[in-house]
C-alpha cells in the first residue's frame, strides 16, 4: 500500500525518461533516503514501472542508512548501503554502472550479505562489463600518496576510489570484462597495472596474489553482469521510468569542486549523465539534494560558512553528523545560497529537496548566507512542531518562512518562473517523513 495516497496527473512525459537525484553540497545529505522515496513514490503513487535505478559514478566512498517501513516480510528496518543505489529497497533492479568503481571484497564480503540477511532481493543487482574494480593493493598506494601530502592531505575514505579512478585514466586499470575474458591476459593486464604504480616496481609476487584474489570472484561476478545499453533500450522502448542516485557532492565533483580536495569521479547530473553511458536526452527530472537547517563537510577542504562556535557541536549532536563509510566527525556550518546557486547551474536542477528539517538543535534562529554573502538570522521552529510531518500545509510557518528564503535565492530563469523549486521537505529519518508540494513536485519542467 502506498503510504502517500493522492490521485496523480499525467505523467506521460517521464516515460523512458531518468530522474537524476544529485547532491548540491558536499555529500551526505540524504540521497539514499531520496532514492528510497522516489522509488516507492513513482511506483505506488504516480503508478509508473520504474526500470532500473543506477549508480553512475563513486565506489564505496559513499555510504547512507535508510530507513525504510515498508516492503514485504521482515524488510521494515535500517539499511546500510554504499554503492548500491537505494531502488533495491523497493524492489527495483539496480545497477552498479559503468562510471562507478567497485571493490568486490566489500561488495560480496559485506554489502550484499548484509542486504541478504535483511531479505533484500539482491539478485536485482546488477553491474556493468565496463566497471572498473578496486583491486587488493590500492589502498595501500591511496594510503602513502596521503602521507606524502603531508599537511596538505585530503582526507580521503581510505576506499581507494583515487587510484581506481587514476589507473582508468592510465588506461591499466581492471574492469569487470577483463576479470571475465582470458585468464592470461588477466594476468598481464594485472603485471602491468602493479608495474606502472612505481609504489610496486617488478614485484610479481604481488601480481600473483591480486591476480588470484580477482579469479575468487569470477564466477560470482559473471552472473551479474550486464550490458547497460540493453537494459536503458528497454526502459526507452517501454515507456518506464529509471531512477539514478549520484555518489557525493557537487562540491567534490573532480572539476568543478573544491581542486584538489574533491573526488576522482564528476557528481554533477550531466557528469552522472555521461558516466553512466546516458545522455542529456535522457534526463527527465533532476533532484538536487541539500540539509535545511544546517551544512555539512567532511574531510579536509574550504567550507566558507562553517560554525566557529559550539553550534556545530549541538547540530553535530542533533542531526548525529558523522560519517556512515568512515566515523568521522561532521564539520557542520550553515547554509551558503551563492554556493547553492552555483549548485543549481552546474547540475540544471528542476527541484530542491531540503533534509533534516527536523534537525535545529531547538535553535531560535537560525543562520543562512543569503546569494549576495550576507549573513542572516532567520527564526527557528521545534523538532517536535514539524517532525513527520507529511502534508506540505502542515509545517510550522516558520519552517515555510525559511523555505521562501531559500527559495528567493534559487536562480529562476523564465521557465521557472511559476514553479517553486523547493518541492519536497523531508521531515524525519523515516521514508513517509517527506512533506511533498504537490502543485509543484515532478512537474513537467521543459
Ligand atoms: P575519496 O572520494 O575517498 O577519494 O575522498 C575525497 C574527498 O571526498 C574526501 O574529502 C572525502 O571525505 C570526500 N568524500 C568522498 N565520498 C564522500 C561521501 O560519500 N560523502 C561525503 N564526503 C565524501
Amino acid at each position: 500500500m502506498p503510504f502517500f495516497k493522492k490521485p496523480y496527473y499525467n505523467q506521460y512525459w517521464l516515460c523512458g525518461k531518468w530522474i537524476f537525484v544529485a547532491d548540491g553540497f558536499f555529500g551526505d545529505n540524504g540521497k539514499g533516503k531520496i532514492t528510497n522515496f522516489l522509488a516507492h513514490y513513482l511506483k505506488e503513487v504516480v503508478g509508473m514501472k520504474v526500470g532500473l535505478c543506477v549508480r553512475p559514478n563513486g565506489g564505496a566512498n559513499a555510504g547512507h542508512e535508510v530507513l525504510n517501513p515498508f516492503g514485504r516480510g521482515n524488510r521494515e528496518g535500517s539499511y546500510i548501503g554504499h554503492i548500491t543505489p537505494m531502488g533495491i529497497l523497493q524492489d527495483i533492479p539496480c545497477l552498479i554502472g559503468p562510471g562507478a568503481v567497485l571493490d568486490p571484497e566489500h561488495f560480496f564480503g559485506t554489502e550484499l550479505p548484509r542486504f541478504a540477511e535483511k531479505g533484500v532481493d539482491i539478485e536485482k543487482i546488477f553491474v556493468s562489463r565496463n566497471t572498473h574494480l578496486v583491486l587488493p593493493h590500492y589502498p595501500m598506494v591511496e594510503q602513502m600518496e596521503e602521507t606524502l601530502r603531508g599537511s596538505g592531505a585530503v582526507g580521503t575514505t581510505k576506499k581507494a576510489i583515487g587510484t581506481t579512478y587514476e589507473m582508468r585514466a592510465k588506461r591499466s586499470g581492471i574492469r569487470v570484462s577483463d576479470l571475465l575474458g582470458d585468464k592470461n591476459q588477466l594476468l598481464e593486464k594485472v603485471q602491468l597495472n602493479i608495474r606502472l604504480l612505481k609504489f610496486f616496481e617488478g614485484d610479481d609476487e604481488i601480481a600473483q596474489r591480486v591476480f588470484q584474489t580477482l579469479l575468487s570472484f569470477k564466477d560470482r561476478l559473471r552472473i551479474m553482469t550486464v550490458d547497460e545499453q540493453e537494459l536503458y533500450l528497454r526502459i526507452r522502448e517501454r515507456g518506464e521510468v529509471g531512477i539514478a542516485e549520484m555518489g557525493q557532492g557537487t562540491g567534490l565533483d573532480n572539476i568543478h569542486g573544491s581542486y584538489p580536495f574533491v573526488t576522482s569521479s564528476l557528481t554533477t547530473i550531466p557528469g552522472g549523465l555521461a558516466q553512466a553511458g546516458l545522455s542529456h536526452k535522457d534526463l527527465g527530472y533532476g533532484i538536487l539534494v541539500v540539509k535545511g537547517p544546517y551544512w555539512t563537510r567532511v574531510g579536509n577542504g574550504p567550507f566558507k560558512t562553517e560554525f566557529t562556535t559550539e553550534r556545530a557541536d549541538e547540530f553535530r549532536q542533533a542531526g548525529h553528523e558523522y560519517g556512515t563509510t568512515t566515523g568521522r566527525p561532521r564539520r557542520c556550518g550553515y547554509p551558503d545560497m551563492k554556493f547553492l546557486q552555483q549548485a543549481m547551474r552546474l547540475n540544471g536542477a528542476d527541484c530542491v529537496c531540503l533534509t533534516k528539517m527536523d534537525k535545529t538543535a531547538d535553535q531560535e534562529k537560525l543562520a543562512i548566507s543569503d546569494q549576495f554573502g550576507c549573513v542572516r538570522f532567520i527564526d527557528g521552529w521545534k523538532e517536535a512542531d514539524i517532525s513527520q510531518k507529511s502534508n506540505w500545509k502542515d509545517m510550522p510557518e516558520a519552517a515555510k518562512k525559511y523555505i521562501a528564503v531559500f527559495e528567493e535565492a534559487l536562480p529562476h530563469s523564465s521557465e521557472h518562473c511559476c514553479r517553486r523549486l523547493i518541492s519536497l521537505v523531508s521531515t524525519g529519518p523515516s521514508l513517509e517523513d517527506m512533506a511533498i508540494d504537490r502543485e509543484h513536485f515532478l512537474l513537467n519542467p521543459r
